[in-house]
């Protein structure tokens, strides 16, 4: 079995990071949510990955490069414009050749991995099969509608009016089947020719496509809310670790680890909480629920439910707390006791100043 995992969409709901940074590359305890993803696939003994990337290639390719560093084999497949997934399909077809493959959407995180799916496609060899999740408002995803067997009856993208809550959440497994489907469909509405679109037509033609339910933890990180949510889910799996130094008026709690080289001075950490590595940390309370990127100092401040990027320098100001911290964002007064407030924002940026 190969994987394709698409990294193309331009994540418009994640602005501003989305202007600086792909949505897939956003990090989730430290590490990028398609090095999630693609952690996901290598658990399935899938090694041969191909990634549809846009128009931010470049930094997707500096991020994963060939895959070793995370046991895979990557190859890139360039997408000029956001066509639909179905057109990621068909953009791959030489890549993918007449194997199955698992295809996988970048910015979705399955925390509890997607084995027991991949093992009954495996068994059971349907045509395609879809994980699927019971959502609360299913209108902004695919909806699928099931036979007592669980096999799929009837598929829609995005309904105004779903007949169940059944969402499909970026996973699906395919035979060579699919090509000539994704051959058949038209664009939808939106212009794109879309995999929901693709996988009704398998059903329409007799084919059998199955759905397996996940009922773990998922989120599609479209969102500042749901990034931040997804990282204290993670978090909470943490174990301690201290691979840096500590000082001793310093007092760390359970399940908080410090990346190699950071330093952590006269400062109180409550776990869960993750501090990159060469990260500075004084005169601070950080935590609970909380991932410092690598190359940070904070200074005399108070971070908590918040995720700081890389490099990023926080200091002296009144306390973060449900925040997103871009690379090497500088934030506060930088001395102690100033009284206003110096601000270079940028596009789409949101702050919530306290009073
Ligand atoms: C896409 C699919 C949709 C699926 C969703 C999962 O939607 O078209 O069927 O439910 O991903 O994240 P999009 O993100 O393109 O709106």
């Amino acid at each position: 079995m190969k994987a394709l995992v698409l990294s193309g969409g331009s994540g418009t709901r994640l602005r501003p990071f989305s202007h600086s940074m792909p949505k897939q590359l956003i990090p989730i305890v430290n590490k990028p949510v398609l090095e999630h993803v693609l952690g996901n696939i290598r658990d399935l003994g899938v090694t041969e990955v191909g990634i549809v990337v846009g128009t931010r290639a470049s930094e997707i390719i500096e991020v994963v490069g060939d895959g070793s560093r995370l046991g895979v084999r990557v190859t890139y497949i360039h997408q000029e414009q956001p066509l639909g997934l179905a057109h990621c399909v068909s953009l791959a077809r030489t890549f993918l050749g007449d194997d199955d493959f698992v295809m996988y959407l970048g910015d979705n995180m399955l925390p509890e991995g997607i084995v027991r799916a991949a093992d009954e496609f495996r068994t059971q060899r349907p045509a395609a099969a879809v994980v699927v999740h019971e959502v609360a408002d299913p209108r902004a995803f695919g909806v699928v509608e099931l036979e007592p067997d669980g096999t799929v009856a009837r598929l829609v993208e995005k309904p105004s009016d779903p007949r169940t809550n059944l969402a499909l959440i970026g996973v699906y497994f395919f035979t060579p089947a699919i090509h000539e489907a994704v051959a058949s469909i038209k664009p939808s509405a939106r212009g794109e020719l879309e995999i929901t679109d693709a996988i009704q037509w398998l059903v329409e033609n007799g084919a059998k496509v199955k759905a397996d339910e996940y009922h773990g933890y998922w989120k599609d990180a479209g969102q500042a809310a749901d990034v931040l949510d997804c990282n204290e889910r993670l978090l909470a799996d943490l174990r301690r670790e201290n691979l840096g130094s500590v000082d001793s008026a310093s007092e760390i709690g359970d399940r908080v680890h410090i990346g190699a080289g950071a330093r952590i001075v006269r400062s109180r950490i409550d776990g869960p909480a993750v501090i990159g590595a060469g990260t500075v940390v004084e005169d601070c309370h950080i935590g609970p629920n909380t991932s410092i990127g690598s190359g940070c100092t904070l200074r005399a401040t108070r971070v908590r439910d918040s995720i700081v990027m890389d490099g990023a320098e926080i200091s002296h100001g009144p306390g973060l707390r449900y925040s997103l911290i871009g690379r090497n964002a500088v934030i506060g007064t930088g001395v102690a006791g100033a009284a206003c407030h110096s601000l270079v924002v940028g596009d789409h940026t949101r702050i919530r100043v306290a009073a």
